[in-house]
């Protein structure tokens, strides 16, 4: 286990810096004293972000790429490695979501969702590891989410990123954490954010709306989780009761998904 007690000095690149939990993680870094790499494909809203983040004392690099192109995030982690020098945090933050049955759901956005949310965390870890190990120093966030722990109706394809991203973490935690490697998985809830356009807060079910968190708690709670070295967590953190009831008894689960969790409208 290794903690991340200080955040001063340290090199991190956060994807999805341009909106949301990643945009108020960054800010939250650059506070502490990191220097951070700022990722998304828009650039202005980068500079946005940039230009109003709090300094700490650490530099601030805009770095626009789609964490789906492959080329495109290789070149860009050459390039913040270049400027920094090396790199101790990796946030994969970047991704969207989509609600609606999966009769429905274009098999176009089905691939490219796996593209943006899953190997986008692909190809960051990919184009990084290598530097955190020669350092024998690093740590990895993955950003997933409550539906990469429970499949939920509605969030067929983005779960199966989710999913994908858990499964990621897991494995690989194992392979580099004697090597000094530490890999975060933050499993966060409904989080008010631009993630959920007017038509899926309309289709949000009740319970989620009410239960919906601000993402300063999604940043809070990966700040500790950091600093006191935890492995996965989930934000809020009573929802995991769901994950021992679905072990436990996955009857129970499933009668209380199908009443809470189908959507207002289908
Ligand atoms: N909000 C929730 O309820 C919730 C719950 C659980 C997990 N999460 C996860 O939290 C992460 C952040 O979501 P959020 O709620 O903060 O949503 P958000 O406000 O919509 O932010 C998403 C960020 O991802 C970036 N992004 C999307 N596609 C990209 C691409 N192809 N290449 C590079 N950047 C890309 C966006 O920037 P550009 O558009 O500028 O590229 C934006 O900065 C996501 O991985 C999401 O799955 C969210």
């Amino acid at each position: 286990m290794l903690k991340l007690e200080s955040f001063a000095g340290i090199r991190a690149v956060v994807t999805g810096a341009s909106s949301g939990i990643g945009e108020l993680l960054a800010r939250r870094l650059a506070r502490e004293g990191a220097h951070v790499a700022l990722v998304a494909r828009r650039k202005a809203e980068l500079e946005r972000v940039a230009a109003s983040m709090a300094n700490g004392g650490g530099r601030v690099l805009v770095v626009p790429a789609d964490v789906a192109r492959r080329d495109e995030v290789f070149a860009a982690a050459q390039r913040i490695l270049g400027e920094f020098g090396g790199v101790e945090l990796l946030v994969n933050n970047a991704g969207y979501g989509g609600h609606r049955r999966f009769i429905d759901w274009d098999i176009d956005d089905i691939e490219r969702i796996m593209q943006v949310n899953y190997f986008g965390t692909v190809y960051w870890t990919k184009a990084l590891l290598p530097k955190m190990l020669e350092q024998r120093r690093g740590w990895i966030v993955i950003m997933a989410s409550v539906a990469g722990k429970l499949g939920v109706p509605d969030e067929t394809a983005y779960a199966a990123t989710k999913f994908a991203q858990v499964g990621l973490a897991e494995a690989l935690s194992y392979e580099v954490e004697d090597f000094g490697v530490h890999l975060l998985t933050v499993c966060p809830g409904a989080v008010d954010t631009p993630f959920f356009d007017e038509q899926a807060r309309q289709r949000m079910p009740d319970v989620a709306k009410r239960l919906m968190i601000p993402p300063q708690r999604v940043v809070d709670a990966t700040i500790r989780a950091l600093r006191t070295g935890k492995r996965e967590i989930t934000v809020p953190p009573f929802i995991r009761v769901s994950y021992i009831v679905r072990a436990l008894a996955p009857g129970v689960l499933r009668r209380h998904t199908k009443r809470l969790a189908l959507p207002a409208t289908s």
